[in-house]
């Protein structure tokens, strides 16, 4: 097998990656692993933006205290207060390396979504922040010759000695042969697994697999059972759930029911714009109350010129599949958007293990709660992004041998299986594990990936069926704890028990081979 060595590996390409490699890179040498490539991440399908206080009538107070809300009481005050503080200092340094956010007349333009009391949310290009920001980030990344970036490898173990990481084994997807990458530090930044759902605003790649990874070396996972489902996607059989931005309703859009109300209106003072758990939820009601699959946005009462320029790729992108934004009622359903919780992390993005940090939407620092407010997930991946770096720099690794492996085989047989599988579960999780669940539904699906598990947990060296394993195992940690969480709260919601329960105001925790812990949390 090939080796190659680095101070510190980063496993992804979304903003959180790129963040880590660009600070990384002024303490050693750095290598990039992505299994697609380099440009292929969730960040870059951002639409909204990124929130930071920037204007005299916006505080930090104010920007906690909406994430607060939004994270229903299970937000690590601390860590909320590290993203919006450091936040602000981590904008201007991008602005201040050359980073062009949306401005007019010498001021930036500032969006609302929703749960946020203030506009505070900076965007580029209209509806392209994703876009322009990781585009931003992978030139200054390129441009550091101490960043090596490594395409279409895909990461299979993550190698301990001593209880530490020392490094990654990765299987080149185009030729089948396997890399070990040793180093001193592993940050991963591998993004969430809303593709496991049927219906999800994600790319293909979302599917989870740093955290099966992560879990697998003994990382602690928390608060994995609330899935934040975007309210707002577009609703047209036969094509994908194409995301049509929170910042949409921002300027005003309306939500419709079958008959022309505003329902949102009723629900909550914010209608259109409160929390997006609360929208998403309301949304299910309309629909399963109207047997129909689908609710209207409707921007027929705004200004066509403005919304043109504003949204102009979801203009765009909406012509093309027959619909004018601007004048007809745009069909929507909520559809798998972010993983709330995920590899748990301190404040200075590290894990359990000494030498594994994670970042993005992988991590869970303790800032999303229950329910992520809009548009703060790329000011973590700036801020934590950082914090991982600084982190990883300050470590030595006296013996980072990785030891014997096993070399993992692409048998393309298996190729089908797989696929098979991946339907099928995206199936079951929409059916028992989407916006409602109840106990009897999670004990199916529980039943249905613990088999799996079982057929496939000695299936290590051969990538589909290894890959098969893993996505029943973050399955299966999204059932184990949703089923515990017997209270209603944020993106985890049981008919079952409905209300929000005082005494579930706590982190749910999972760790391989160990019962499963519930930690306050921390105010
Ligand atoms: C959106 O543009 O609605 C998505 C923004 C986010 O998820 O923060």
């Amino acid at each position: 097998m090939q080796i190659f060595e680095f101070d510190t590996i980063v496993i992804g390409s979304g903003l959180a990656g790129l963040t880590a490699a660009y600070h990384s890179s002024s303490f050693g040498k750095v290598a990039v692993v992505t299994k697609s490539e380099l440009d292929i991440s969730n960040s870059y399908y951002a639409q909204g933006g990124i929130a930071a206080v920037m204007t005299s009538d916006d505080s930090p107070a104010l920007h906690i205290k909406d994430t607060l809300t939004a994270g229903r009481g299970l937000c690590d005050l601390d860590a909320v207060e590290v993203l919006v503080n450091e936040g602000i200092e981590r904008v201007n340094e991008i602005i201040g390396m050359g980073m062009k956010f949306d401005m007019q007349k010498g001021k930036y333009l500032l969006g609302m979504e929703g749960g946020h009391s203030k506009r505070r949310i900076l965007h580029a290009g209209g509806d392209a922040t994703g876009k322009v920001l990781t585009s931003f980030f992978l030139e200054k990344v390129k441009e550091k010759p101490s960043i090596y970036p490594f395409e279409y490898l895909s990461v299979v173990k993550l190698l301990k000695n001593n209880d530490r990481i020392t490094g990654i084994m990765a299987i080149d997807l185009r030729t089948g042969s396997n890399i070990i990458f040793k180093a001193k530090a592993v940050i991963l930044a591998t993004g969430g697994l809303s593709r496991l759902f049927a219906r999800s605003t994600n790319p293909d790649t979302a599917t989870g697999d740093g955290i099966a990874l992560a879990y697998e070396a003994g990382a602690e996972i928390a608060d994995i059972e609330f899935i934040q489902f975007h309210p707002s996607a577009l609703y047209i059989p036969g094509t994908d759930a194409y995301l049509i931005s929170e910042a949409v309703r921002g300027e005003g859009a309306w939500l419709l029911d079958h008959n022309g109300n505003r329902f949102m209106k009723e629900i909550h003072p914010l209608a259109e714009l409160a929390p997006r758990d609360i929208v998403a939820y309301s949304i299910f009601k309309q629909i399963r109350e109207s047997g129909k699959d689908y609710i209207y946005l409707s921007l027929k009462h705004l200004d066509p010129e403005k919304i043109k320029n504003r949204f102009y790729n979801i203009y765009i992108h909406l012509k093309e599949l027959g619909l004018d934004m601007t004048k007809d009622l745009l069909p929507v359903s909520p559809a798998a958007h972010y993983m709330v919780g995920g590899i748990r992390t301190n404040l200075d993005a590290e894990t359990n293990i000494k030498g594994l940090f994670i970042c993005g939407e992988a991590a869970s620092t303790g800032v999303m709660g229950a329910n992520r407010l809009a548009s703060n997930s790329l000011l973590e991946c700036l801020v934590f992004g950082k914090r991982a770096s600084e982190k990883a720099a300050q470590l030595t690794c006296a013996n980072c041998d990785t030891g014997i492996l096993n070399p993992v085989k692409i048998n393309s047989e298996n190729e089908s299986t797989f696929l098979t599988f991946q339907n099928e579960t995206a199936t079951i999780m929409s059916k028992y594990l989407g916006i409602v669940r109840n106990k009897s539904g999670i004990e199916k699906a529980l039943a249905n990936f613990r088999e799996v598990i079982e057929k496939y947990r000695h299936e290590k060296d051969d990538y589909y069926l290894m890959k098969i394993f893993h996505s029943a195992t973050i399955c299966s940690l999204i059932a184990n704890a949703a089923l515990k969480r017997e209270e209603s709260r944020g993106g985890h919601i049981r008919s079952d028990f409905p209300e929000e329960d005082p005494g579930f105001q706590v982190h749910i925790i999972q760790q391989k081979n160990k019962e499963i812990q519930f930690e306050p949390v921390r105010k």
